[in-house]
């Protein structure tokens, strides 16, 4: 971990150490493209991106999959503003195209305490998908790991963090890096 000094992304904000710079991130999502790419060799694979937080990382991930595919989102929110995760998850939208008898690969930026997926896993499976795995950028690893995940970036440290997608109070999504909150 190194300090990044003033960042003029971060405004007045005081950011921490840096927990992976751009360059560690984007060779580690290539990798993990050519491992999603290496276990679908049929592709016809459905990635579905759970906003916000991986927006950044689901675009980046997309490119470096060499199969045929396509792309939907989520949207829940479990943290409101504060820096703790919460309980109770929120589905604001779920993709509306049919997802029965298709490969279903959900793409997570963090898992935390692991209830966002817990209960959008369950969801996406009562609608019959052919097959369901989850994609993470970071694990917390703070519960046991969700049955369903396949692919993992980093283990990542219990701080909160920021940048690559990740906010706190919608900000620090844009930061190519991923940082400690000061
Ligand atoms: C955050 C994060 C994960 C989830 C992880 O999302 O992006 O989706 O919480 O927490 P959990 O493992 O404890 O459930 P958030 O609700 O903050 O929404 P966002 O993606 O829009 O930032």
């Amino acid at each position: 971990m190194s300090s990044p000094g003033a960042d003029p992304r971060a405004g007045e904000a005081r950011l921490g150490a840096t927990f992976l710079d751009a360059d560690t991130i984007r060779r580690r999502v290539d990798e993990l493209g050519q491992e999603i790419t290496r276990a679908y060799p049929e592709g016809d694979l459905l990635l579905i991106g759970l906003l916000k937080g991986s927006f950044i990382f689901l675009a980046d991930l997309v490119r470096a999959v060499e199969r045929p595919l396509s792309v939907d989102f989520l949207v829940a929110s479990s943290y409101g503003t504060g820096t703790v995760s919460g309980g109770e998850v929120r589905l604001l939208y779920e993709p509306a195209t049919p997802l029965a008898g298709r490969h279903i690969l959900l793409v997570e930026d963090i898992i935390d305490s692991g209830r966002t997926l817990a209960s959008l896993t369950e969801r996406l499976r009562s609608r019959g998908p052919r097959s369901l795995a989850i994609c993470a950028l970071l694990d917390k690893r703070i519960a046991p790991p969700p049955p369903d995940l396949r692919f993992v970036g980093f283990p990542a440290p219990p701080a909160f963090l920021v940048g690559y997608g990740l906010d706190h109070a919608e900000a620090f999504r844009h930061l190519p890096y991923i940082a400690e909150l000061g």
